[in-house]
């Protein structure tokens, strides 16, 4: 019998990678054409898998790509830059180059104890030596730094930089730089969809059009089926009729999300000792979910204010609905629409909940169903 063959919660290559044949097309052009993109989507649909299998594919070109989730200051915005850079320079053979351009921020290589690649971060200079033109200093760097090594650049989670306080004006020097950078290519990838929308389609943002935006969307149902199932299929594991309504009725939508049921429901197949994965296996990859994830879950419940835990309680029972409506507040005792709005921005700021439209949701399903069961 093979090993499980679904893979979840990290980005994803080859056999774990379903192709996404139009959108990958669209990306492709846009780097080796020198524009500029924005693709924004929600969390765990595959925007990290997309861009970084796609860039890593590009002829004679390497990828140098930087994770912005939770930045709060300039210093940060500077080492995940420079790190990306480093990391990208020690497999392509430029490190010496590299390290000499930054040698002003006196980065320090280690290697990762479980994966033995290297890592690096910068001296300890104060806070206060990093500001948004070190930030521009930075993008000069991987610019220079292309012109003899064929660079293209993916900044992730872009969203977080509205995160630092001087956030205009590090937008408005990272502007400045790749506006003047016609032969590197930045694609910025963003989780929040509102955010980025604001950081490149508001003509009052320093980055107003200064990348093509792209929306992106789970991979269709019908195709994600065709990829689960064959996974499924070449693992030894046949998928009966009644799986694929089983799992549509728990409304889970993201790609990764999805991967992960199926990992589960996959073990709980095996555990009765079964060549076909069916609906009964269902209920039990979520208990084993609920199992595992339990003390996250509880920790999360119990470091939210009792008005917080109303509103994810309600979101969860009530499926998302406008939360400011007399219906919505009365079933879940949340009479003041401020108390809700207030609520709303520290589970939003914690990545808990998020707007969609006229909808609110909880990130993550699996969270979602945990707290409809309490
Ligand atoms: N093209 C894909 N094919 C199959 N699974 C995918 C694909 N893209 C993403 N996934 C699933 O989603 C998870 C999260 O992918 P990731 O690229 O990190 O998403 P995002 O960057 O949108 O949060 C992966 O671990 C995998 O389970
Ligand atoms: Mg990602």
């Amino acid at each position: 019998m093979k090993s499980n063959p679904f893979a979840y919660g990290r980005t994803v290559d080859g056999e774990d990678y379903c192709p996404r044949r139009s959108l990958e097309r669209i990306v492709r052009s846009n780097f080796l054409g020198g524009q500029n993109m924005a693709i924004h989507g929600e969390r765990r649909i595959g925007k990290t898998s997309l861009v970084t299998n796609v860039a890593r594919r590009l002829p004679k070109k390497r990828l140098v790509y930087a994770d912005f989730l939770f930045v709060n200051t300039p210093r940060d915005v500077v080492e995940r830059i420079a790190s990306a850079l480093l990391e990208t320079a020690s497999t392509a053979g430029f490190l010496e180059n590299a390290m000499k351009t930054f040698a002003n921020l006196r980065p320090t290589m280690s290697f990762d104890t479980l994966s033995g690649s290297p890592t690096f971060s910068l001296g300890s200079a104060p806070e206060s030596h990093y500001t948004p033109e070190t930030v521009e200093s930075a993008l000069e760097a991987v610019h220079d730094l292309s012109a003899k090594n064929g660079l293209v650049v993916v900044f992730d989670e872009f969203q977080d930089i509205l995160r630092l306080s001087e956030s205009s004006a590090v937008l408005a020097r990272m502007r400045s730089r790749i506006q003047f950078h016609k032969r590197l290519t930045y694609a910025f990838t963003g989780s929040h969809r509102s955010r980025m929308v604001d950081i490149f389609s508001n003509p009052d943002n320093p980055l107003y059009k200064s990348a093509m935006p792209i929306a992106m969307e789970p991979i269709p149902t019908d195709e994600l089926w065709e990829f689960l199932a064959g996974k499924f299929d070449r693992s030894g594991i046949k998928v009966a009729a009644d799986l694929r309504p089983a799992v549509a009725e728990l409304g889970i939508e993201a790609t990764g999300d999805l991967q992960q049921l199926c990992r589960m429901v996959w073990d709980k197949t095996r555990e009765r000792s079964s060549r076909t994965a069916a609906a009964v296996d269902v209920p039990a990859a979520i208990s084993e979910i609920f199992r595992i994830e339990r003390s996250g879950y509880e920790e999360i419940a119990s470091s939210v204010s009792p008005s917080q835990l109303k509103l994810l309680k309600g979101i969860a029972k009530m499926g998302g609905g406008n939360i400011y409506s007399n219906e919505f507040r009365e079933a879940n005792g949340l009479a003041a629409p401020g108390t809700i709005t207030t609520a709303y921005k520290h589970l939003e700021r914690r990545r808990l909940i998020y707007r969609k439209e006229e909808s609110w949701k909880i990130d993550s399903p699996f969270f979602r169903l945990w707290l409809a069961s309490l």
